[in-house]
């Protein structure tokens, strides 16, 4: 059986390719995930996508990924700068763990600056646009492979 990564997309992502394109780019969000998914089955993982606009809804897809993944990929949205129960639940998740933003928070306005996630997460990958998700891909490849 493949190694799954759970890719997790907060709110309002769906709404990627009409929502602030000059910020966030022209691709849909199911772009996004067809792009991650082909390398990271490549690789030979499989990718189980979810997207909400409810925190609660994220948060249980992270307790379901606790006895099936062997990586998460979490795009917050907004979530990312306000959510201490998605952090902690984040904290229960014991893999590999990327944070993930297609653009900047830390070069926008204050209330991105800060993140819940930072502090459970291996790491942060922000700013590339739609790379950032081929970033975030390599990311858990190498972690997983120890490399
Ligand atoms: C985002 C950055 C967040 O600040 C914002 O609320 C989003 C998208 C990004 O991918 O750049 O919804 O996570």
């Amino acid at each position: 059986m493949s190694k799954e990564i759970l890719l997790l997309s907060g709110p309002n992502l769906d709404l990627l390719g009409e929502r602030s394109p000059e910020i966030y780019g022209t691709a849909t969000l199911s772009d996004h995930v067809s792009r991650f998914s082909e390398q990271a089955g490549a690789a030979g993982f499989s990718v189980r996508h979810v997207q909400s606009n409810f925190e609660g809804d994220l948060i249980e897809a992270v307790h379901a990924a606790r006895s099936n993944a062997v990586a998460i990929v979490l795009n917050a949205g907004a979530l990312s700068h306000t959510s201490w129960a998605l952090a902690d639940a984040m904290a229960t998740f014991e893999g590999v763990k990327v944070e993930v933003h297609l653009s900047n928070p830390a070069a926008r306005e204050p209330f991105r600056h800060a993140s819940t996630l930072a502090g459970v997460v291996n790491g942060t990958i922000a700013g590339f646009g739609a790379t950032s998700y081929d970033l975030a891909f390599e990311a858990v490849r190498r972690l997983l492979a120890d490399v």
